[in-house]
């Protein structure tokens, strides 16, 4: 059977990932588990930095996407930056050994001690978000007798054609200044001493499928970007996000080489530096859920697949009513089903899959949940005190354990009895 996506195959039969077997991953760590291969997330890598080719930029790859501070490493070694969105992320990216200065912090509710914290680790920038966001980075910075870098993110109002809640760049949506309204906002911050505004940005999507979107908000913002380039010339940061979309089924997104070139085309004129924030793009289709079969189960309507990874593991096909394509780890001729993959969650919406044909899979057998890479382990919770699962990363042939599957005790850890219930015996009346 034919590669179906990048990096991973069959083989006699058997689901392979760069090739290292799936069955024997599944068997030494257990299901469920997150799978990645490091190969294809550095592919994906150099192929976006090289199709940019001599214009000067910095990949910021957004932490949210998989935050698991080995995934953030495999790229910063290959001289990616970080985008993040929390103190957390920072912390990770930092871990990690992202270069300060190549960390660009987005997001709408920075606290201030996220401020803080990014202002003492000197990261490159902040995404601004609003006026009175932009004001409290102004006094904190104050407070540090520093002067912080920032961007002004943009709301280009250009409808990326994606689901409504990863949509971004749309007039309502809460990220960033309205576009009628950011000249306003940027000469404000130029008047403000412990700012120095050094670029403009946009965001407008995730799983967009098809460049037109970025050309559009590109087009608008160096329309933009010319009107504030006459108040201040030093300013020629261009940050157009993140948002690419990947193949889940029967998406054609463009490769990250023609979403490269849409940009360059436009700014390969002008002395910029370009800032992109991919996510999904860049590990996605690097990653796959393990999960075994528990129980077939024939419903009077419908039919169920019952396995052992639910809502809690991947949360995208509940909240989103995302596809993913599920693939057996061992290859075998089956009898087609009606039916919906479901985990363990005590919720209705605790689907892998709506009903769709599928192969009749039986007990047991391990499944390979496709595309996980991005969203799925960074969206993971503890919910019905499910434990969070392995992640594991394929790198030269080998496979390594990136985060331990957690125990019993790792869930109740933080937790703590107040005085009035240590008492052991059961109160009586
Ligand atoms: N930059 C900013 C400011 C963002 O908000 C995001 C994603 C990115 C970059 C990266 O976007 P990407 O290249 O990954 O599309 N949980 C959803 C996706 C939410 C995206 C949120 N922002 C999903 O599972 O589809």
């Amino acid at each position: 059977m034919a590669a179906i996506f990048q990096g991973f195959r069959y083989r006699d039969h058997v689901l392979h990932a760069d090739h290292v077997s799936l069955a024997k991953i599944a068997e030494e760590v257990g299901t469920p588990c997150y799978v990645y291969v490091s190969d294809v997330i550095t592919q994906n890598y150099s192929e976006l930095t090289k199709s940019l080719g001599s214009i000067p930029h910095l990949i910021c790859y957004a932490v949210k996407a998989n935050s698991n501070v080995s995934i953030i490493k495999t790229l910063a070694q290959q001289g990616a930056g970080a985008d993040i969105v929390s103190g957390g992320e920072l912390y990770r990216a930092l871990e990690a050994e992202v270069p300060p200065e190549k960390i660009v912090f987005s997001g709408v509710g920075k606290t201030r001690e996220e401020i803080d914290f990014a202002i003492r680790k000197k990261i490159l920038c902040f995404n601004i978000e609003s006026e009175q966001e932009l004001l409290q980075i102004d006094l904190v910075a104050k407070s540090h007798r520093k002067v912080a870098n920032v961007s002004i993110r943009i709301n280009p109002d250009v409808d990326p054609k994606t689901h409504p809640y990863i949509a971004t760049g749309l007039k309502k949506s809460k990220f960033g200044i309205p576009y009628k309204k950011a000249l306003d906002l940027i000469k404000q911050s130029l008047r403000l001493k412990n700012v120095n505004l050094m670029g403009l940005g946009c965001h407008i999507g995730s799983q967009i499928t098809s460049v037109s979107p970025f050309v559009d908000a590109t087009k608008r913002m160096l329309k933009l970007l010319d009107q504030v380039q006459k108040l201040k010339p030093e300013i020629t940061h261009l940050d157009l996000g993140g948002g690419l979309g990947i193949m889940y089924s029967k998406e054609h997104p463009p490769s990250l080489a023609s979403w490269a070139q849409s940009f360059s085309k436009e700014i390969e004129d002008r002395k910029l530096t370009l800032i992109l924030e991919p996510g999904r793009s860049l590990v996605g289709n690097a990653g796959v859920l393990l999960t075994r079969v528990l129980y077939g189960k024939r419903g009077e309507s419908s039919n169920f697949v019952v396995v052992d990874s639910g809502m809690n593991d991947l949360i995208r096909p509940a909240l989103y009513g995302a596809y993913h394509t599920i693939l057996p780890v061992h290859y075998r001729k089956y009898k087609k089903i009606k039916a919906s993959v479901v985990g363990p969650c005590c919720e209705s919406g605790d689907i892998l899959t709506k009903p769709r044909r599928i192969q009749n899979f039986q007990p047991n057998d391990v499944l390979a949940i496709m595309s996980c890479g991005a969203y799925g382990a960074s969206m993971s919770s503890h919910y019905n005190s499910r434990a969070k699962i392995a992640e594991v990363l394929i790198h030269d042939g080998k496979h390594f354990i990136i985060r331990e599957r957690e125990t019993y005790e790792d869930l109740i850890q933080k937790e703590k009895l107040p005085p009035f219930l240590r008492r052991t015996q059961a109160l009586t009346a």
